[in-house]
């Protein structure tokens, strides 16, 4: 099926691949044109006729392509010139075995072996011909997608998720889901369909495509055994926070939830990380409140402390406790303590969750590996300084939630280029121990990183929760953060570094109004006003993008210099509208965010709420500056409170701004999705995007409000599905240049 803007992809057929085309000398200028050979690597080779592509692409210094006008269609809209194809969609089977996607939720099967849900941060992991990793574009790669899958796993079953006997619920959101009994396939269905996947894919005539059934292929669901690991001097005190009847000795957990953000490591492992886990748990009726330290925890978590009142029936959960409380697939959800001690039921089971969890894609048999020194919060991505040989390596993580903090990581081992192709041991050198940090942003545009360290005497002497030691700091990372006074922003998403400069970029995608009043901005959290068309009331609805630079430019460097890189705001936003936005280049929620190492491109991602009336969420590109290249600037906020009038200044650092000529959008989803995730290959000219929850606000699995991508030809039409797309250029040139 084909589009003129766009091929979709349903060519599942054992076609030539790119290598044996080579081989029997039928490529042709005709064809895409691939390049052999990536970034900043000599001796490229290429496709006979293709002499245009003989030098890599360099750092792109002007947009080439004209700004969309905001778009309310059902697809993926891009530039003139521009095409996508579907690399897979959910519900893909990953063998050949298993019967292709019904899109009618028929399967029987429990999703273990079919691509999850709700597509989002992504990476390419490049093999060599011996079949090792390489950070060499080969051709042939495996893409690793997290599969977010919160709240919305209706799709997949026939009517709609199943509560007490009744089928067709719309479990809309976090705090408001059924507590009745759940049926076994459909709670098996949606455990696998969270978690991760890893496919191959290869590099044929007619595009990047899934390489169904082979061995590469692997589900990391939120069932699969994973090891956990910390710093030698405080495992055993990790561990016996872990303790659960499935390991008495916590040194093992299952599975991985909501993997959102994610980071690749300089020696190419996949870091999934877990953002909103808590919401999973529930306590059965009757069973004992938590108490003392362990309500502080889970309170500061959004973990249940009480069982749901008497008559209750509506409370975070999927119900996934509630199929049987004797087979520990189900009953691990249930967060009572039941049993006599702590290893006879999973009163613990949520202390095994919220950190990253670094996988091997390229060795199908590894075990996942939760990295508890990087800390338990709601991580989203784990984004790695640039590295340089014989210093620390720096990871940056927001925790995404309203008022959370920016974090990172600064490993003791000193980084060694020998430890590409490394995997899970080379994890284990730089990823066990260090130093953990968070971020304090002070209003002269500097900034701190305060170890949380248990020897800090504003960590010892912390009123609200006694750490009994630095293990546990680990696990309730937050509190940590709010003893050392970390400041709290507007919910920290991605993490990006810049690949010309060091300079690590947060989106911080919005706030509400119970946070963000003119009496309570700061510096680096500045704006508080109203929602423009009224769409997502007060605080600050349209988000931002802070960034800043390490002292010395080094990954240890405990201090720092920021500004605020661009705001987002709809055009008509008045004072709210600090960057100059256009219709052309507005945006709102920014939340993925990735730099092109080829390019130099900063990719944002939308996933919005507040301007969904007037354009689906969507994909822009930005040629950035460098912190300090604008100024000071007093941001004049207003808000209506209760009925009464709010108003204040708030003195901010603002970048430079970048106009229609340095900020343009690129790509606008269909209708209820978000956009997130994004990679490349080519050298720049095959990009990777995730389309995650079309079709969101559907009030019902059968006349869905999104039809994508099943109405431009992908599997079988009916209910949306989230995928990941490649684009490409129709002339075979970069993406965005
Ligand atoms: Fe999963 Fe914070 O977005
Ligand atoms: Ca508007
Ligand atoms: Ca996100
Ligand atoms: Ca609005």
């Amino acid at each position: 099926m084909s589009h003129p803007d766009h091929e979709t992809h349903s060519n599942t057929s054992d076609n030539p691949h790119f290598e044996d085309i080579l081989a029997r000398g039928l490529a042709s200028p005709s064809r895409r044109m691939i390049l052999r050979g990536g970034v900043g690597m000599a001796g490229l080779a290429m496709l006979p006729g293709c002499a245009s592509l003989a030098t890599a692409p360099a750092p792109v210094q002007a947009l080439g392509f004209p700004s969309l006008d905001k778009s309310l269609l059902d697809d993926v809209v891009l530039p003139p010139g521009y095409r996508y194809s579907v690399v897979h969609a959910t519900g893909d089977a990953l063998s050949a075995q298993l019967p292709a996607y019904s899109n009618t939720g028929a399967e029987t099967d429990d999703w273990s072996n079919r691509i999850g849900d709700h597509h989002d941060g992504m990476d390419i992991f490049f093999i060599d011909d011996r079949g090792r990793y390489t950070d060499r574009d080969t051709g042939r790669a495996v893409l690793v997608v997290n599969h977010e899958s919160s709240a919305d796993g209706h799709f997949m079953h026939p009517a709609g998720q199943t509560s007490n006997g009744v089928s067709g619920k719309k479990f809309t959101q976090f705090g408001d889901w059924d507590l009745g009994a759940r049926p076994e396939l459909e709670v098996l269905k949606e455990i696998n369909h969270h978690g991760v996947s890893v496919v191959e894919i290869e590099r044929g005539p007619n595009g990047w495509r899934m390489k169904a059934g082979s061995p590469l292929n692997r589900r990391v669901t939120a069932q699969t055994p994973a090891r956990i690991a910390g710093p030698r001097a405080h495992l055993k005190d990790i561990q016996s926070q872990m303790v659960t009847r499935w390991d008495t000795a916590g040194t093992r957990s299952r599975g991985t939830l909501n993997n959102c953000g994610h980071g690749k490591t300089p020696w190419g492992t996949y870091l999934a990380c877990e953002e909103n886990w808590a919401f999973y748990f529930q306590m059965t009726a009757g069973a004992a409140a938590a108490s003392g330290r362990d309500a502080v925890t889970r309170r500061r978590y959004g973990l249940p402390v009480a069982a749901p009142a008497a008559g209750q029936t509506r409370a975070n959960s999927q119900g996934w406790h509630t199929v049987s409380a004797s087979d520990d697939r189900f009953a691990r959800w249930n967060l009572s303590a039941v049993g006599a001690s702590a290893d006879r039921d999973f009163r613990n089971e949520a202390n095994t969750f919220g950190y990253n969890v670094e996988i091997d894609p390229l060795s199908p048999t590894s075990t996942p590996v939760k990295r508890v020194i990087m800390g338990r919060m709601a991580h989203e991505g784990a984004v790695c300084s640039l590295p340089k040989a014989g210093q620390p390596l720096a990871f940056y993580m927001g925790c995404d939630a309203r008022n959370e903090y920016i974090y990172k990581f600064v490993s003791t081992a000193v980084w060694d280029p020998k430890d590409i192709g490394g995997g899970i041991a080379a994890g284990d050198k730089y990823l066990n121990e260090g130093k953990l940090y968070a971020a304090r942003f002070d209003a002269n545009g500097q900034g701190q990183w305060i170890e949380l360290d248990i020897k800090d005497t504003k960590v010892a002497n912390y009123a609200a929760f006694k750490f009994a030691n630095q293990g546990e700091i680990y696990i309730h990372t937050r509190l940590a953060a709010d003893a050392v006074g970390a400041t709290k922003m507007d919910r920290p998403e991605w993490t990006a570094v810049n690949p010309k400069n060091g300079e690590i970029y947060v989106t911080l995608t919005n706030n509400s109004a119970a946070n963000r009043t003119p009496g309570r901005a700061d510096a680096a959290n500045p704006r508080a006003y109203m929602d423009v068309d009224g769409k997502r009331g007060a605080g600050n609805p349209n988000g931002h993008i802070i960034r800043f630079r390490e002292n010395g430019d080094q990954a240890a460097a405990t201090g720092f210099r920021w500004d605020i890189f661009l705001f987002g705001a709809e055009e008509d936003a008045g004072d709210a509208n600090l960057s100059g936005l256009t219709a052309r280049n507005s945006f709102s929620s920014p939340d993925g965010l990735w730099f092109s190492p080829t390019t130099g491109i900063c990719w944002i991602q939308t996933d919005d709420g507040a301007m969904t009336d007037e354009t689906h969420c969507m994909m822009l590109a930005a040629l950035p500056g460098e912190v300090g290249d604008g100024g000071k600037v007093t941001v004049k906020n207003k808000m209506v409170v209760n009925g009464a009038e709010q108003t204040g200044t708030q003195e901010t650092f603002i970048g430079a701004a970048l106009g229609e000529a340095r900020l343009r959008r690129f790509l606008i989803g269909p209708k209820g999705s978000e956009i997130t995730g994004v990679t490349e290959a080519d050298g720049g000219r095959a990009l990777f995007v995730n389309i995650q929850h079309p079709g969101e606000e559907s009030k019902s699995v059968t006349a869905a409000d999104s039809q994508w991508p099943g109405n431009k030809g992908y599997g079988r039409p009916g209910r949306p599905r989230s995928a990941t797309i490649v684009i490409t250029r129709t002339d075979g040139g970069v993406i965005g240049a």
